[in-house]
């Protein structure tokens, strides 16, 4: 019988579109898209150790630098990928509560728990088009927390405050993104930094500019964090150690642009994280840093950090605060 309205075969039912794979062993999660690009982190700082993308559909390549030194065992800080600078960044002034902590705080050295995945869509077809169009861009986001409770207890009795950490590291298409979210769950007042210690893959650092900062005020501080004033025309050239906090006038809506031999590598996006910290130990400095190996391989790095550091936040009891980075292949 021919039945108007029958139901539409089986086989046209729009298959799943397909899933990023998303694996937790040990202390690492790892995530991985149809595409072939990844990312890898660790429990310890929730700190992304690797991050594989693609440019255009073209074949997935390591974008971060990761020291062969680098200690993964969570008895130290990671040297390299996206260690998360919290609640102080460098060495902690003398007259703030953080004055106890070690350099760049305690999220990087304490064991973040793993919150779950979940999926995204890219802003530039969400909601746009067939579900196959936007499923085709699906990537994922993966979600992990530190709180007062979680945190090293050692690193905890430091800075006494009931503080709560949301970090959710978005992969996508051509695209990393990270956001923390910082909240106050005590009953007293806090003030922190926080930062995104990216370390930047380049082939060739004597190549490698940053758009973006020009005319920016900066603190220097390979010469005893002397005020300064990038130029205004032209890139960031890195050609010797380079240690910098960069306070854009237009704070977080300034995008940056990594480039290497003129050609545009990275853009950077960020979101409420006003200062940029540019850093390359270079070739005498790298020296002293004894997990930083090959000692060449400052060569292959820059840190181009997105953060809220020249000055401090404060936050009441019950409020939050929300940075983040996007970063996108050129
Ligand atoms: C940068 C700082 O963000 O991190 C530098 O501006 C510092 O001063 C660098 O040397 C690395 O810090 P650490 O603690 O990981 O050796």
């Amino acid at each position: 019988m021919d039945r108007r309205n029958k139901p539409s075969a089986l086989a046209a039912t729009p298959a799943l579109p397909p899933q990023a794979r998303v694996d937790l062993v040990g202390d690492r999660v790892t995530a991985v898209l149809p595409s072939g690009e990844s990312v890898d982190i660790l429990l310890t700082g929730a700190t992304v150790l690797s991050w594989k993308g693609a440019v255009n559909g073209g074949e997935p390549a390591e974008r971060l630098w990761l020291s062969e030194g680098a200690v993964l065992d969570g008895s130290k800080a990671v040297r390299g990928g996206i260690p998360v600078v919290f609640p102080v960044f460098g060495q902690s002034p003398a007259d703030k509560a953080t004055s106890k902590l070690p350099q760049h705080g305690l999220a990087r050295t304490s064991r973040w728990e793993f919150l779950g995945k979940s999926t995204s869509e890219s802003e530039a077809t969400a909601g746009a088009g067939s579900s196959s169009a936007a499923a085709s861009s699906n990537g994922v986001q993966l979600d992990f927390g530190l709180s007062a409770a979680s945190a090293d207890p050692a690193l905890k009795a430091l800075w006494p405050y009931d503080f709560a950490l949301l970090y959710r590291v978005t992969l996508e298409p051509g695209s990393l993104a990270t956001s923390v979210v910082v909240t106050n769950e005590g009953d007293k007042a806090f003030d922190f930094q926080v930062l995104l210690h990216t370390y930047l893959r380049v082939d060739d650092i004597t190549k490698v500019g940053v758009d973006g900062l020009a005319g920016a005020p900066y603190s220097d501080k390979v010469e005893g964090f002397k005020q300064k004033v990038q130029a205004a025309t032209g890139l960031v050239d890195i050609t010797s150690e380079t240690d910098r906090v960069y306070v854009p006038a237009q704070g977080a809506a300034q995008p940056l642009t990594v480039l290497e031999g003129g050609a545009p590598r990275y853009g950077v996006k960020r979101d409420n994280l006003s200062d940029v910290v540019v850093w390359n130990p270079w070739a005498d400095k790298t020296k002293s840093i004894g997990d930083f190996a090959p000692k060449d391989g400052y060569k292959n790095m820059l840190c181009v950090e997105p953060g809220s550091v020249s000055s401090w936040t404060t936050l009441e009891p019950g409020e939050a605060y929300e940075g983040a980075q996007a970063i996108t292949l050129l």
